[in-house]
């Protein structure tokens, strides 16, 4: 049976490699953009385009509206931001702290708890977040940006709390590490998209409620807490 993947943030950069990938593998893809008019590239994968501000609740309500009763066996909340990342503490404003822990940190948490019913319905039952190495408290040998850092930290716990609180209704909660990936987001910098985005699709499809709460990257390994 086609397995249903919704990907947010499906219009650029890692999000549209998802789309496209999972798309060329035989799922069915839902991709959603800010702006659907202007995702052509995310339609040309075959994906169904919808519309969805990640941080705006009418628009994760009009979203869980139009796809009721419709199974979703994998979330994929990847839309995220990060700006002014090398500013020093002094250079932090209190409106871009606040504007980044909304859309990296409540945005997928919400969309995952508003979508629990399609996952619930769906076979794999899977949900899952794009983190990253900077969530690590553990593996933060230079400092720098506060933002983000905070934000994906702070995913990785409400996600850990999901893993547990959702295991014992089948659902898999766990996280995604894609490594530092040329989009964007790094102005260029990094691994091409389509070598993380292959690493992740296999991490997902090989997936079992064992691993629900790791933090996993697109080389398959851990990422420390
Ligand atoms: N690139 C990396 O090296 C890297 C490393 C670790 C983790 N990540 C994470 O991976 C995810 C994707 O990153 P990327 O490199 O692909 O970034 P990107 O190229 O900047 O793309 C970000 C995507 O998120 C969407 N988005 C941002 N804010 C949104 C909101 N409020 N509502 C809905 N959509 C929103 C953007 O839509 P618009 O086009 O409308 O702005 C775009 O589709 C992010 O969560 C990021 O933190 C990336």
């Amino acid at each position: 049976m086609t397995s249903t993947i919704l990907i947010s943030g499906a219009n650029r950069g890692i999000g549209l490699e998802l789309a496209r990938q999972f798309a060329e593998g035989g799922w069915q893809v839902i991709g959603t953009a800010r702006d659907p008019a202007g995702a052509s590239a995310l339609r040309e994968t075959g994906a169904t385009v919808m519309p969805l501000e990640a941080t705006d609740p009418a628009s994760i309500a009009a979203l869980t509206s139009q796809l009721a009763g419709q199974p979703i066996d994998v979330l994929i909340a990847n839309a995220g931001i990060a700006f002014n990342l090398g500013a020093p503490p002094a250079q932090v404003t209190r409106a871009d702290f606040v504007k980044v822990i909304r859309t990296n940190t409540i945005a997928p948490f919400m969309l995952a708890t508003a979508l629990k019913p399609n996952i619930l319905a769906s076979g794999r039952k899977v949900v899952s977040a794009m983190s990253s190495l900077m969530s690590s408290i553990g593996a933060n040998d230079w400092g720098t940006q506060y933002t983000y850092r905070a934000s994906k930290t702070a995913l990785n716990a409400s996600w850990k709390a999901l893993a547990r609180e959702w295991a014992p209704e089948g659902i898999t909660a766990f996280l995604l590490r894609p490594g530092m990936v040329a989009t964007d987001m790094t102005e260029g910098q990094g691994i091409d998209v389509t070598l993380s985005v292959a690493g992740m699709k296999k991490v997902v499809e090989g997936l079992g409620t064992a691993d629900a709460g790791r933090i996993i990257g697109y080389d398959g390994f851990d990422v420390p807490w």
